[in-house]
């Protein structure tokens, strides 16, 4: 297991009983990041692209750099093809309205049960939309994605398929490069909800073989209000704006007007440039430990408490009751007890714990989960067996304090 990691991230200083088990939701972020944000605005801050002035071209650099970075991060053949948004949720709206042109009445749009809200509701509106037919690709009873169901969902009417690589709720970390191939014999364009697996796990998009990848920096150490959206460069270059205005033209003229090259077609107006510099302090902090590294300590983390999970009756698991192919995600609930109030328990001891549907209501109800309110544990490089260990202790006494 990673060690002593706490000690680069402020907010443990600040809150020394603070067990912080809400990365899932967002990560906390270390004093590099903090600190790279801070000198740009102290030091290069300007608007980008605009000025010719040395700040503003100090500027651009930062924040092309920041690209570059994230590209190499997620093996991108080149920078062009890293979209920046606002978060993961925008990029995956912007895949949305800029292939809708493409889809047809009776086109079939194929995603699956394990969706976070942000890769379900913008499909469920396109297929509303276009008359086109959304279907659902099952997980069994842990989560994991049933591949036979799969191949009789995707079909030579597949348009778009569309998935999450690690599940927010299951912590499942999806074969998602078999569904890529399935899709690929039909022709289907390939989107994948990489929120919770580019911060946990060695992601490469061209090994991956999907067509769009998005995530969100603040899960993965980075700033809030920043979101990568990979593309094809193919797709990119062909795909209508999403968003219109400054920047993102080439030439406007009364009443017509030509795009900019790619990625900035689609970044209109003013990026979030202190973000990407923050992005970028924060893809070199994972770098400083390694992604093989940081898949490592979650499945020793995984294993720890996986074991401890399973031996308290009370407690019912949501997710694998295996440790492979997963990531440090537990959500669980503990028997005749409401989340809500098991997460307020824990939280009297310091443990910062999420309850409610996780933005994945459809998935909590196919698993089985009563009135789809569930706690959720997730975990991050600062946790260690301690952190572990607090929270299994206060499950094991929960039912002494509430009820
Ligand atoms: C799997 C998954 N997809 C999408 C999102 C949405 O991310 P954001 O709110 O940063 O857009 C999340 C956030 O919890 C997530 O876990």
């Amino acid at each position: 297991m990673l060690t002593n990691m706490k000690s680069h991230f402020p907010v443990f200083e600040n809150n020394p009983n603070l067990i912080y088990l809400d990365s899932g939701a967002t990560s906390q972020k270390p004093r590099t990041v903090i600190d790279a944000i801070r000198d740009f605005y102290e030091k290069h801050n300007a608007n980008i692209h605009r000025g010719i002035y040395s700040l503003s071209v100090r500027s651009t650099q930062k924040y092309e750099e920041s690209k570059g970075k994230v590209a190499r991060f997620i093996k991108a053949r080149s920078p062009s093809e890293i979209v920046y948004t606002k978060n993961a949720t925008e990029g995956l709206n912007l895949v949305m309205y800029s292939l809708a042109g493409r889809i047809r009445e009776g086109d079939e749009i194929v995603i699956t049960i394990s969706e976070h809200h942000a890769n379900l509701v913008p499909w469920q509106q396109l297929a509303k939309r276009k008359r086109a037919i959304l279907k659902y690709i099952d997980v069994d009873e842990e989560g994991r994605l049933n591949l036979k169901d799969a191949r009789q969902k995707i079909t030579g009417r597949t348009r778009i398929v569309a998935i999450n690589h690690v599940s927010n709720v299951t912590g499942v970390i999806h074969p998602v490069e078999e569904v890529i191939s399935m899709a690929k014999k039909v022709g289907a364009i390939t989107v994948v909800d990489a929120c919770q697996s580019v911060p946990h796990i060695p992601v490469d998009v061209r090994k991956m073989g999907a067509d769009f990848v998005a995530f969100s920096g603040h899960k993965m150490l980075g700033p809030t209000g920043i979101g990568v959206l990979w593309g094809r460069e193919e797709f990119l270059k062909e795909m209508e704006p999403f968003l219109f205005g400054g920047d993102m033209i080439e030439t406007v003229e009364l009443y017509e007007s030509t795009w900019n090259d790619i990625p900035m077609k689609f970044e209109a107006g003013t990026p979030p440039i202190a973000e990407a510099v923050g992005l970028s302090a924060a893809v070199d902090f994972l770098n400083g430990i390694g992604m093989e590294e940081v898949y490592e300590h979650e499945r020793r983390i995984t294993e720890y408490v996986l074991d401890k999970l399973l031996s308290m009756d009370h407690i019912v698991l949501y997710g694998p009751r295996t440790p492979e192919d997963r990531i440090a995600i537990f959500t669980f609930n503990v028997k005749g007890l409401h989340a809500h109030d098991v997460a307020q328990f824990l939280d009297y001891r310091g443990i910062a714990t999420r309850s409610g549907h996780h933005c994945a209501q459809p998935l909590l109800r196919r698993l089985g989960a009563e009135g789809t309110s569930t706690v959720r544990a997730s975990f991050y490089i600062y946790n260690d067996s301690r952190d572990a260990d607090a929270l299994i202790e206060a499950l094991k006494e929960v039912k002494k304090y509430v009820g």
